[in-house]
């Protein structure tokens, strides 16, 4: 089925990257703007959310598939990634170069920059062609598939409907959609009904246009979008140091993030991503979903890139998560 990778031939999971990207971190002592700079290293990883998700769910044992997009031009540190993880890769590919992200480390000053492109731009037909070649995989995959996980931005060019259109088609088929977006494409795919949905404080603020500095304004949003029509059924509202919520229409859980020791904070989300869908695969109730899903981010926590210690480990941790149940959700 996959030449690449014939171990997920029956993946689980397909998570969806429409713009993935290579990220490039390099070290250099006291940059000097506008002068010839000697760095010190420099550290290419593969990147971009769909695929940090595929790389988590791999780790904790999950048989994943990733489809979207990769660059022709730099192709193979995907293909490593996906061989080395046993994850099938259904991408497309496209001339050119996926895009590259650079991350400046300036050891001297402690400060790291970002430089993130915006990824290729497409054209409206090429655009529709990328859909509809994504759209013709997911419709192969939905049956043995049950969970497709759509998350990160969209390439410019690509327009704003692109999650909910294929939200709308997954589900259809029967399968269940986890999407982790903001702005416009979350805004469009909401009111398909994606199953699941994992903002961060801010998205979901940037969402109703409105402040949400307390729990409780950021639950009674949350409850707010369980009672809409159509409505997710699990929310998951995560809030960085301060750990995440996690809604469904009878219970609010505050789950209070893990004592750990913290190498990079990138990608935490994504990893939060990856535990709610193992959660959903167990069918774990809300409480033990909390703990899964808190238990990947903080295990992420402890690496540099998008990787998990062994399942016994994240299993174990999730067992030291503190959930708090908020006030009794009663008047949905
Ligand atoms: N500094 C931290 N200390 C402890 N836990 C953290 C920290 N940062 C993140 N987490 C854990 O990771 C989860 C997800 O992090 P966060 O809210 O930053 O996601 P995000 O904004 O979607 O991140 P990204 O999209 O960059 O992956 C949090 O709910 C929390 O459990
Ligand atoms: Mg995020």
């Amino acid at each position: 089925m996959n030449p690449l990778n014939p171990f997920a031939a029956s993946p689980q999971v397909v998570t969806v990257a429409l713009n993935p990207a290579l990220d490039q971190t390099i070290e250099i002592a006291g940059i000097k703007l506008g002068e010839v700079n000697r760095a010190l290293r420099m550290q290419v990883d593969v990147g971009g959310k769909a695929v940090n998700v595929a790389s988590c769910l791999s780790d904790f044992g999950v048989s994943t598939a990733v489809t979207g997009q990769i660059g022709r031009d730099n192709a193979a540190l995907f293909e490593d990634l996906f061989q080395r993880k046993k994850i099938a890769n259904h991408c497309c590919y496209l001339d050119g170069l996926t895009r590259i992200n650079s991350k400046l480390v300036d050891t001297a000053s402690g400060q790291t920059t970002d430089l993130n492109m915006p990824g290729p731009a497409f054209s409206p037909d090429a655009a529709q062609d990328l859909l509809k070649q994504v759209l013709h995989r997911l419709d192969q995959l939905v049956g043995q598939v049950k969970w497709v996980v759509l998350s990160g931005s969209l390439p410019p060019g690509m327009p704003a409907d692109a999650y909910a259109t294929i939200t709308r088609q997954v589900q259809a088929a029967g399968g269940s959609v986890l999407l982790d977006t903001s702005g416009a494409p979350l805004r469009a795919a909401l009111a398909v009904g994606p199953k699941i949905i994992k903002p961060n404080r801010h998205e979901l603020a940037e969402l109703v246009g409105q402040p949400l500095d307390t729990l409780e304004s950021l639950i009674a949003t949350g409850r707010e979008l369980l009672a809409a029509s159509p409505a997710p059924e699990l929310i998951a509202i995560s809030l960085g140091g301060d750990g995440a919520l996690f809604l469904d229409r009878d219970q609010a859980l505050h789950a209070l993030p893990a004592q750990v020791e913290v190498s990079s904070t990138v990608g935490a989300g994504d990893a939060m991503v990856a535990g709610l869908v193992a959660a959903q695969l167990e069918g774990l109730n809300l409480t033990e979903t909390a703990r899964l899903a808190t238990a990947f981010a903080a295990a992420k926590l402890t690496r540099l890139g998008p990787h998990l210690p062994r399942p016994a480990e994240v299993r174990a941790l999730a067992q030291q998560i503190s959930v708090l149940s908020q006030t009794p959700i009663t008047d949905l």
